[in-house]
């Protein structure tokens, strides 16, 4: 059984973008710089971003942290991402998402100019994606192929199931793994909430690959696995722990203790696709800034 180790895999990512920073900055340029939105005080978001900011640190990036408040209105969020927009310093910008219910997701994600938009969110970017064209791949989507690709996972001809459908993860990871691409070529089953239990049961019995982002810990048992499967496990889920330092631990979406006594590879929970989903995004950065023609 092979542990997919999340931060064997983002280390090597890491470690080439350091490389390609430092000939940046030996050669007088600046280096690509993200600018991080975040909204309110929930934990997990301040714990993602307070990553993200860290990791630029750590590769040579420059990067910024904007802090709104709950109350922050619409029109606020909006006349800072058009700042951000217009900054030739700025090479990416992101918006850590949940957001306050009384905004408009969609509105903010799509007032981020698609150069800069290395979240992959965009519709224009999401629609590069599907028609296989140069784009921003979504970061955690992306995060996967960078672990396959890491560990030589072959995907072209297997069967590859992916349960959840969400816009952020499972829709853009059906079609990435059923793209002309590396990486890609699979035969794609996507199943979601409608998928009735017993179906589903059945589908994931039959997945070489299967790739699980529902956001419910411990969702895919034993019996759920095909023998000698590769199983991608994305779900983050904070569960209440007294005895836990910090009173919660954090559970993936599969029981990893049974997955291991069934699959091939496993990737743990945490230290698996999530600091993958960071290498996506810092790639993603590093993309943008080599789309443009005035750095100094
Ligand atoms: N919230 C959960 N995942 C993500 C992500 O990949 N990007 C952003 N911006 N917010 C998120």
């Amino acid at each position: 059984m092979l542990v997919l180790d999340g931060k064997i895999a983002s280390a090597a990512v890491k470690a080439s973008l350091l490389q390609q920073t430092q000939a940046l900055k030996a050669a007088g340029k600046r280096a690509p710089h993200l600018a991080a939105i975040l909204v309110g005080n929930n934990g997990a978001s301040e714990t993602y971003v307070a990553s993200k900011v860290k990791n630029c640190e750590e590769t040579g990036f420059g990067s910024s942290l904007i802090r709104f408040t709950d109350d922050v209105s619409e029109a606020e969020l909006l006349a800072e991402i058009a700042e951000l927009n217009a900054d030739s310093n700025v090479d990416g910008i992101l918006v850590q998402l949940p957001l306050p219910k009384h905004i408009d997701d969609e509105k903010i994600i799509e007032a981020i100019h698609p150069d800069k938009d290395v979240d992959g969110f965009h519709p224009t970017n999401i629609g590069r994606m599907v028609q296989g064209l140069d784009t921003f791949i979504p970061a955690t989507p992306y995060g996967v192929l960078l672990m396959l690709e890491h560990f030589n996972i072959e995907t072209k001809g297997k069967h590859a199931v992916v349960v959840g459908r969400s816009n952020i993860v499972g829709r853009p990871m059906s079609i990435l793994l059923s793209s002309e691409r590396p990486q890609g070529n699979a035969s794609v089953s996507l199943c979601h909430r409608h998928t009735p239990k017993e179906e589903l049961i059945k589908i994931t019995q039959q997945a070489d690959i299967l790739v699980v982002a529902v956001g419910i810990p411990e969702f895919i048992t034993a019996d759920m696995i095909k023998p000698g499967a590769v199983i991608i496990d994305v779900g983050i889920t904070r569960v209440e722990d007294a005895t836990a330092k910090k009173g919660f631990r954090i559970k993936g979406d599969v029981n990893y203790e049974q997955a291991i006594t069934k699959a091939a590879a496993v990737t743990p929970v945490p230290g698996g696709v999530g600091l993958m989903t960071i290498a996506g995004l810092l790639k993603n950065t590093m993309k943008a800034y080599e789309g443009k023609f005035y750095h100094n």
